[in-house]
């Protein structure tokens, strides 16, 4: 079975723009998303833009902030401060990677938790960690919600996380861990485990975060697991229109028909990351 992430997606933005027409009607302003984007990579522009959609899809108010590479480290912590003093904002993203002279983890502190709907600010991740109310972030919430609605059940079972990001891995591995997200048995796989594969091959549902292209190959993988593919790297492809194409970490042809259920590259786990940004952004809305 595809995993269609696209399709979820959509449906779950018809029904944030369902309860955004009741607000309204009940009185009440658009939700606000801003978004801070630094200089021109490719995949950061595309993200953006992506998000800046999503929001008038849901019937959010958006705002684009964007500035070259050479801004200050000052002038960008500058930017958040104005952005989180702004009432009329209820949530906003810096998109990351930023240039090297600007320190992240600095500009991510200054974020106020509140508006953080990322939820990369330390608060939000400590407070996901423990379990407590908070902004979990988008796109391990998003992969959560696809198995939901997909009905797969994680309760027990053994999950294994490839890979051991900030944004994905950790957070991936920390939701699987709790009783009131995945309640799930979990190994965290990285550049340094022994018996990689091994390891895959037992895992019942397997999430791979690593960003190497067609990482995870057919014999890494049990028969029948769930395999959630979270690579998104471009790799040239002289028969695309924009000369290259979206791979994922998994390869795909050779998987698919081990798996009892899976994701694709595109339209998997990308569009629900997108989307349960719109949520998160939604609830910032609500909590104000
Ligand atoms: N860069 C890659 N993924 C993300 C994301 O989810 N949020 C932000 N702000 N930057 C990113």
């Amino acid at each position: 079975m595809i995993i269609d992430g696209k399709a979820t997606a959509k449906a779950i933005k018809a029904e944030i723009k369902t309860e955004v027409d009741k607000m309204l009607a009940a009185g009440h302003r658009r939700p606000h998303l801003a978004a801070v984007l630094v200089g021109h990579d490719g995949g950061s522009e595309t993200y953006v833009k992506n998000k800046v959609l999503a929001c008038e899809e849901c019937g959010f108010e958006s705002t684009l902030l964007r500035y070259e590479d050479d801004i200050t480290e000052e002038a960008l912590l500058k930017v958040v401060a104005d952005l989180n003093a702004n009432a009329d904002v209820d949530g906003f993203i810096v998109q990351l990677p930023l240039p090297r002279h600007i320190d992240e983890q600095k500009v991510v502190e200054a974020i106020d938790p509140r508006k953080d709907v990322d939820g990369f600010h330390p608060q939000n991740v400590g407070r996901m960690a423990i379990g407590l109310p908070c902004f979990v972030s988008a796109t391990p919430l998003g992969i959560l919600t696809l198995l939901q609605r997909y009905n797969v059940e994680t309760r027990g079972k053994k999950v294994a996380v490839l890979g051991r990001s900030n944004i994905v891995g950790k957070p991936m591995a920390q939701l699987m861990l709790q009783k009131q997200y995945g309640d799930a048995t979990v190994t965290v796989l990285h550049s340094h485990s022994r018996n990689l594969a091994e390891e895959c091959r037992q895992a019942d549902i397997l999430i791979a975060a690593i960003g190497q292209p067609a990482f995870v190959k057919e014999e890494m993988v049990k028969e029948g697991a769930v395999v959630i593919d979270v690579g998104t790297t471009r790799v040239p492809d002289a028969t695309r229109p924009k000369g290259y194409r979206l791979q994922g970490d998994v390869d795909f042809d050779a998987v698919a028909p081990k798996c009892a259920a899976i994701t694709p590259v595109p339209g998997g786990v990308g569009p629900m990351t997108i989307c349960m940004l719109m949520q998160n952004t939604l609830l910032a809305a609500k909590r104000r």
